[in-house]
């Protein structure tokens, strides 16, 4: 028979690279409930118009790279391609958006996007994502930051830029926009890639955030929008960058960052690294103001990032599961009953490890043992049954010594700490 193939894009995670995940997940719940965050699971499927109307009709993610199909009754359903507008969505749903108090939620998971697969660039993909709600303060920036920062040191990640600008309101951004605008209108239209062409009249600050080398060169000359904020925004925006150099977080001003998607206002932020490809943005984020009303909610301020876990992954290579604590090896077909007893009462004590239900010679089972990464190799073979013991091996040093079956337990205890 054939065999199915599975779909460009998506990607099957084995040991030792799920060990990756599980501990960027692990550090997320630890970080996260330091600042009071709490998880919130939302659908993966959503109705198309949450992200169309959310993530803006202009952007890439929403014109080219959702996974968008009909459902049994033709209703338009689209794969979240990120966690912020489901959040939302979600929260609007919930008396917490007329609670008037702060929400703060992390939400951890797949996320599907159509794009060009590359290295730190896949179809299916994961995000740590995290949103405050309710909280317009130059502190509740500070303090995300801060916490992102603290989850990137947390996983041990030191060699990242933090980038950062600010966006505007809906007070400076209009007359912004419209100077761009005008300042595009005098390019020559042929200097632009296709899309710009059309997005330079329908929403000029997209051309700011093109990749292509010619919208590069006109953004590198274009109007800078953290020179023209209004004084709240630039007071919001001073705030936060001073309330940073006082945590000691390093930050790079980067006025062209606007972040590939419509609902960001005033800070907005990536974090770089240098050593993973093109695909350099870890993590990205900023302030989005206005999205619970655009998605029928109350006036409530938001601020949120999320980082991408298959880019933090190729950073983390070389992370390496905590051994298993043991591994049990039977020598003889009369001694399997009693050797399965010994392992349950292990592990109802919180050690971990496996036992190998074929009986094979003592050179053979050491081989796996060893294959597997384990601290102690325990041996029962019928000489040990006759005696009452069983052999208790220290992977590490090659110590050997018969120990009564009923001190087991404290045989591995002395070997090693379990959890
Ligand atoms: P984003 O910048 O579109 O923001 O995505 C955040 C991160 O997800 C990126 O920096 C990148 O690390 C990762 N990422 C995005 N697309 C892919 C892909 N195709 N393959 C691998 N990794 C990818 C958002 O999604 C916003 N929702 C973040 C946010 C939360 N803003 C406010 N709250």
């Amino acid at each position: 028979m054939s065999r199915v193939n599975k779909i460009k894009g998506f990607f099957d995670l084995f040991p030792p690279e799920s060990t990756s995940y599980t501990f960027m997940e692990d550090k997320a719940r630890e970080i996260f409930a330091r600042y009071a965050y709490q998880e919130l699971r939302t659908p993966i499927l959503e109705q198309t118009e949450l992200f169309a109307r959310s993530i803006g009709q202009d952007t890439d993610v929403v014109q080219k790279e959702m996974y968008i199909f009909p459902d049994r009754r033709g209703r338009s359903l689209t794969m979240r391609p990120e966690a912020t507008a489901g959040v939302i969505r979600a929260y609007i749903d919930s008396p917490a958006a007329s609670s008037g108090n702060v929400s703060r939620f992390f939400t951890l998971g797949p996320m599907f996007r159509y794009e060009r697969p590359q290295k730190g660039r896949t179809r299916q993909f994961h995000q740590v994502n995290a949103e405050m709600l309710g909280e317009d303060s130059p502190y509740a920036d500070a303090e995300i930051l801060s916490m992102l920062w603290g989850y990137l040191q947390s996983l041990g990640l030191k060699e990242l830029v933090l980038e950062i600008n600010s966006l505007g309101c809906p007070a400076c951004r209009p007359g912004f926009d419209a100077k761009l605008k005008s300042f595009l209108e005098g390019i020559n239209r042929d200097v632009f890639c296709e899309d710009c062409q059309r997005r330079a009249g329908s929403n000029p600050l997209r051309v700011l955030d093109c990749k292509a080398a010619g919208c590069r060169e006109v953004a590198s000359e274009a109007p800078r929008i953290v020179d023209n904020l209004c004084p709240e925004c630039k007071e919001h925006f001073d705030r936060v960058l001073g309330i940073l150099k006082s945590f000691d977080i390093y930050y790079e001003l980067n006025p062209f960052l606007v972040r590939g998607l419509d609902y960001y206002q005033r800070t907005t932020f990536e974090v770089i690294s240098n050593d993973i490809g093109s695909q350099s943005a870890v993590a990205g984020g900023g302030r989005y103001d206005g999205l619970v009303k655009v998605l029928g909610g109350p006036e409530v301020p938001g601020i949120g990032f999320a980082c991408g876990m298959e880019r933090l992954a190729l950073l983390l290579q070389g992370i390496q599961e905590r051994p298993m604590d043991f591994y049990m090896a039977v020598l003889h077909e009369d001694a399997l009953d009693k050797a399965m007893l010994m392992v349950r009462r292990l592990r109802s004590k919180g050690y971990r490890g496996e036992m190998s239900f074929q009986v094979r010679s003592v050179k053979s089972h050491l081989r796996q043992a060893n294959k597997k990464n384990v601290k102690t190799c325990l041996l029962l073979g019928l000489d040990e049954m006759h005696k009452n013991q069983v052999q208790v091996k220290d992977m590490s040093t090659g110590v050997q010594r018969a120990v009564s079956q009923d001190d087991a337990e404290q045989a591995l205890g002395l070997v090693f700490q379990p959890r």
